[in-house]
């Protein structure tokens, strides 16, 4: 079968969010207008009435004081009509208890889903896949993951990530590997000898290399 093809935009680390309205199951949405003074996550999931996306925005939901706690706004996406997102958003409620409070954008002409790269045709040409775009409070893409519509994501992946982004903002350093909240931290390398000179003086910090040394952060 020819694979029909989509207009897709790939936003990359670095760039303004694409601005977009949608209508979303808490009325309509201007995206910048909900950027403005906070984090967003913004993520999409392949269809409603699905299982593996039922857990996932289920664990979205379940951290909502975790996310509000970090100036952290939700925002999901499906190529669904608002119709199906209210019905599915309130069978797991009645079942569950889980009420999916943030935005869910109904996204059935695909606008959004191909503004942010989420329809990638050689997994599905009419379900998005599983993005997740985490936002800073200028509008800038921050971190992009792409997941595959038989592979749920990681929550703790998706709340480490942003803490690291967060600290590594606060701080001007960046993460090692596997990182987590308490670790030390890596400091950026002197760039002049006396840099180098004043690096190799500082007895706080644990030094590998010249130009690989850590920190701890209070
Ligand atoms: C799911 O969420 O379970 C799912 C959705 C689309 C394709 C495969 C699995």
């Amino acid at each position: 079968m020819e694979t029909q093809e989509i207009k897709n935009t790939m936003p990359r680390i670095g760039d303004i969010a694409p601005d977009f309205e949608a209508i979303t199951t808490t009325g309509n949405l201007k995206f910048s207008d909900y950027n403005k003074e906070s984090w967003v996550i913004l993520f999409s999931h392949p269809a409603d009435f699905t299982p593996v996306c039922t857990t996932e925005m289920s664990g979205f939901a379940n951290e909502s004081n975790f996310f509000e706690k970090h100036n952290t706004k939700l925002i999901g996406l499906s190529i669904d009509s608002i119709h199906s997102h209210i019905a599915w958003v309130n069978a797991v409620d009645e079942k569950t208890g889980v009420l999916f409070e943030f935005p869910i954008i109904a996204d059935l002409d695909m606008k959004v889903a191909k503004l942010y790269g989420m329809l990638q045709p050689g997994e599905s040409e009419t379900a998005a896949v599983r993005a997740v775009f985490i936002i800073d409070p200028t509008g800038k893409i921050r971190l992009i993951m792409y997941y595959p519509l038989n592979v749920g994501r990681n929550m703790d992946e998706i709340k480490r990530a942003l803490i690291a982004l967060q600290t590594s903002d606060e701080h001007k350093v960046a993460m090692p590997l596997n990182w987590q909240p308490g670790d030390k931290v890596i400091v950026g390398a002197p760039k002049t000898l006396e840099g180098l000179a004043a690096r190799k003086a500082d007895t706080e910090l644990e030094q590998i290399d010249w130009y690989l040394a850590k920190k701890s952060i209070g």
